[in-house]
């Protein structure tokens, strides 16, 4: 299945400078995933509409910079390295109506108060990716969706569609991604903006508290966390004649990442750069291709292997362990430190038989990769009364698990990745507050997966830390 017309291709070449300094891998071009089957893509009713939205979109400034992405790369060499831990975290799908201050400080405050648990108990520094600026495009497992008499294409995210059951809503409109690329602007915008004025500064955690969680389970824990780090803070201030020893936490910088999945999006922001070589996506720090389209020869794939970022790989529970080392092998052949992260989404079940061989078969083959866990995709269900959820104890079951089969095979688990919200949800059950299903109708928000509450993010942080130590001891 080939995706776009000669017409399109043929645009794409003159995007596409031949004097281009770049050095990706035998054969690719930024079109090459053109000529490869493509799953999860839209359809558009009017390419000519597309392609000039593209047009527009490819002329537009980069979100990030190549300095940008290649220091996230090294800080992701040093988290496979032992030295870092990562945490990667955000919205299932933003939605264009999140693009307010509430959302994104809130969706920062809770980042922020993990990371500071995990840098207190890890005793590392944790590198913070977001899965926001651009997280706009989901994978569906059908691409149409059948109400009554009824059949229109599926919610593909706001990249693309809307979720309105209507004709109107569900048709893909190419405006969105020029709408897209200006709300992940904004968004980014204000993160750096926060983060670079001292907001995101261990010296004052007070910024980052959540009025309606006082009484939250965590909250003792959580402050004598806060009451150490500021004791350590104080004697590390005192004591240090440089000034240098704290230099990096008071400005440590939040990535932004999503999955790669709309390539057009992608490669309209895809550029070369002066002075260095290759092709950088600079619409995110690190774009990750998803479950669904990680196949070895078809256009994700493609897409990825040839750009400069480093990139993740979702792995699931029914990925081979062989096809796992092709993979990595296309993704990342010359075994780059800090390139590529593997997401292991395999289920609270299914870890302990399917995780062992997989690490087993990269060690076989050499390849060293930065090991991330994300205990939310495959821990996924439907409640009688239809809507998906997921149980918080399968979610801290899995991490658990897959740190004990690390330690186990001599690897090491350097990351975790979920789905959470700053906001008072209600998607996932259990936890310390133990909501039930019955709970879940009072804040339900998600239009696609459900989300960690603060709390619950919270508790799964410290879950981490007991887990960790539990372990060395
Ligand atoms: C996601 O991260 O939202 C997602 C769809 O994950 P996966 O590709 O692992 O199913
Ligand atoms: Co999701």
């Amino acid at each position: 299945m080939l995706w776009l017309s000669e017409k399109s291709k043929e645009m794409q070449a003159t995007r596409d400078p031949d004097a281009s300094p770049a050095t990706p891998p035998a054969e690719w071009t930024l079109a090459s995933w053109r000529e490869r089957p493509a799953r999860q893509l839209p359809t558009y009713p009017d390419e000519t509409a597309l392609e000039e939205a593209l047009g527009r979109l490819a002329v537009l400034p980069p979100l990030v910079t190549s300095w940008e992405v290649e220091s996230l790369k090294d800080e992701l060499a040093a988290a496979e390295a032992g030295e870092r831990f990562l945490l990667q975290g955000g919205d299932c799908a933003e939605r264009f109506g999140d693009c307010t201050a509430d959302v994104i400080t809130s969706r920062l405050k809770i980042l922020l108060q993990m990371s500071l648990v995990l840098t207190y108990g890890l005793r590392k520094r944790v590198v913070r990716v977001g899965r926001f600026a651009g997280q706009f495009a989901k994978p569906r497992s059908s691409p149409t969706e059948t109400q009554g008499e009824e059949t229109l294409p599926s919610y593909r995210g706001d990249l693309v569609n809307a979720p309105e059951f209507t004709e109107a809503a569900r048709t893909p409109d190419p405006e969105r991604l020029l709408e897209a690329y200006h709300r992940s602007a904004m968004t980014l915008n204000l993160v750096r903006a926060l983060t670079e004025g001292g907001f995101a500064d261990l010296h004052h955690p007070e910024y980052w508290d959540v009025d309606f969680v006082e009484h939250s389970p965590q909250r003792a824990e959580y402050e004598a966390v806060i009451d150490a780090i500021g004791e350590a803070l104080g004697f590390v201030d005192t004591v240090a004649s440089d000034g240098n020893a704290l230099k990096g936490l008071e400005r440590a910088p939040f990535w932004i990442s999503h999955e790669a999945l709309h390539l057009p999006y992608e490669e309209a922001l895809t550029r070369t750069v002066p002075h260095c070589d290759g092709y950088f996506n600079l619409g995110t720090h690190l774009p990750w291709v998803g479950k669904r389209t990680a196949r070895l020869g078809e256009a994700h794939v493609e897409y990825a292997r040839g750009l400069s970022n480093p990139v993740g790989l979702k792995v699931g529970p029914q990925l081979a362990p062989s096809d796992l080392v092709d993979l990595a092998g296309a993704l990342d052949p010359e075994g780059e430190p800090g390139r590529l992260t593997l997401i292991t989404r395999l289920g609270a079940d299914p870890v302990e038989d399917r995780l062992p061989a997989l690490i087993q078969a990269m060690q076989r083959a050499g390849h060293s990769a930065l090991w991330c866990c994300d205990p939310m995709h495959g821990n996924t269900e439907r409640t009688e009364g239809g809507l998906k959820t997921r149980h918080f104890d399968k979610i801290r079951r899995e991490v658990e698990q897959s740190f004990a089969i690390h330690a186990a095979e001599g690897s090491r688990l350097g990351g975790l990745h979920i789905e959470l919200t700053g906001e008072d949800v209600t998607e996932c059950v259990g936890g310390a507050r133990g909501l039930t299903e019955a709970d879940l109708k009072r804040a339900y928000e998600s239009v696609v997966d459900p989300r960690l509450n603060y709390e619950q993010a919270l508790e799964l942080a410290f879950s981490v830390v007991h887990t960790r130590r539990a372990l060395r001891e």
